[in-house]
């Protein structure tokens, strides 16, 4: 357990939001010239998007937090002299399907790591395939194929709220000839709405339904120019969670985030009675943000219904181990797309409930979990939780070590955490210094 004795304070930095940053790299390379990306962050999943555009003929040079992106443009992309290796990242590999797939003449394989190749991505062939694209996939999974063709606008009404999908679609709208609409049964992430604003191209969105204008293959856009990009909340939700249940607590996380589509999390927390605030608030990068101050709270539980679900899907994980903790018995509904996460995390968060001793069961997509009253009443179990490669469920289990006396094994953490946040341990040991 962290730091019982002294408490837990301070001012916490975290990682650039990881969906804008792969989103700022990829717009910039869309543009013709010269755009400068501050606030990164060092993930393993944003050097795979990096690593792919150069493969692509973007240069893209690093130094320290500041990115510097020259590209000859949309048009200038050329065919890949290998692979092009996605890592861990399901948002590298669906958005650049969509925008690879409308690049006429282009030819590329993506591939990823075992998580990634594990994958659905039927949900980005099969829409892009009614537009005219040509991507061969191993049974729906990776590694995907794709030879870029002259795409059609097409309508598609989204099965699943997914941001990912959502996105490779209007992408490879903007890139097609005439109208692309993508309809979603819930409101999912608008970074790419946001930032396609930034680039002077303009969606007409009614609610939940986007309709994109195409402008051909040989459509010019301007650089992105420069870009500071907010605090990741799904970053800051470990942070926050670690403070609400750690017994003597009071920590700022910096320039976090505070888009809506993005702060689900936030809203449960407070209803759980969590003593959270937000101060200092901004915008960057046509996003809202503020520093948020987490305190040691009591919780009680709460339940978490379906529409709410895509506005705090990465922040399950670590909503579950707060319920873990609350007290009370906590209902968390509409979860089927958690099984297709970096693992199937509605299995990995009943697997860490349970090694944690808290009573749980789960459904295909639901959760439902007795809270035990307090972190401290947690199982001081020294079992080990493989994570496998997946960076939330790695970064869970170990807020459940820092604020009980759990002292769970994880096996793989470092390569897990490597995808959205290296310096997660450094930086949460900093605040019990
Ligand atoms: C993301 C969208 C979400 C989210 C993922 C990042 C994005 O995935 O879980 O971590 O950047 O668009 P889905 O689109 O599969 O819901």
């Amino acid at each position: 357990m962290l730091n019982e004795i002294n408490g837990l304070c301070g001012i916490l930095t975290i990682p650039g939001d990881k969906s804008i940053a792969h989103r700022a790299l990829l717009f910039a390379a869309l543009g013709t010239g010269h755009s400068r990306i501050v606030g990164l962050g060092t993930g393993a999943d944003i050097a795979s998007t990096a690593r792919c555009l150069r493969q692509l003929g973007v240069s893209i040079v690093s130094d320290g937090d500041v990115w510097q992106v020259d590209s000859p443009g949309f048009g200038g992309w050329q065919t890949p002299a290998d692979t092009l290796d996605c890592g861990n990242s399901g948002t590298t590999m669906r958005l650049l399907t969509g925008l690879l797939a409308a690049h006429p003449g282009l030819h590329a394989t993506l591939d990823g790591d075992t998580s990634l190749r594990q994958r659905p991505m039927a949900r980005v062939v099969e829409p892009l395939t009614v537009m005219g694209a040509q991507i061969a996939s191993s049974q729906g999974r990776p590694p995907l194929v794709v030879t870029g063709q002259a795409l059609h606008g097409a309508l598609h009404v989204l099965p699943v709220a997914s941001a990912q999908v959502k996105s490779a679609l209007l992408l490879a709208g903007l890139f097609a000839a005439g109208e692309t609409v993508v309809e979603e049964p819930l409101e999912s992430r608008d970074h790419t709405e946001r930032l396609l604003a930034a680039l002077g191209v303009a969606l007409r969105t009614h609610g939940t339904r986007h309709a994109i204008a195409g402008r051909g293959p040989q459509a010019v856009l301007p650089p992105l120019g420069e870009v500071h990009v907010p605090g990741d909340p799904s970053s800051a939700a470990f942070a926050i969670v670690l403070a609400v249940l750690h017994p003597d607590a009071d920590v700022t996380v910096q320039r976090v985030a505070q888009n809506p589509t993005r702060t689900g999390f936030l809203r449960v927390l407070e209803r759980m009675g969590a003593r959270v605030t937000i101060a200092a608030r901004a915008q960057a990068c046509g996003e809202p943000l503020g520093n948020l101050r987490a305190r040691s709270s009591h919780l009680c539980a709460t339940d978490i219904a379906a529409q709410e679900v895509p506005s705090l899907i990465d922040e399950l994980p670590i909503l579950a181990l707060a319920a873990a903790a609350a007290l009370g018995t906590s209902h968390f509904s509409g979860l089927a797309e958690l099984r297709v996460k970096e693992s199937d995390r509605l299995a990995a968060i009943l697997r860490l409930l349970h090694l944690l001793g808290v009573p749980a069961e789960s459904g295909a997509d639901w959760l439902t979990i007795h809270g035990v009253g307090a972190a401290a009443e947690f199982d001081a179990s020294r079992a080990a939780f493989r994570p496998g490669l997946d960076h939330r469920m790695a970064m869970t289990a170990e807020v459940a070590n820092l604020v009980s006396p759990s002292a769970l094994e994880i096996p793989g953490f470092a390569e897990a955490v490597a995808s959205s946040w290296p310096e997660f341990t450094a930086a949460l040991a900093g605040l019990a210094a």
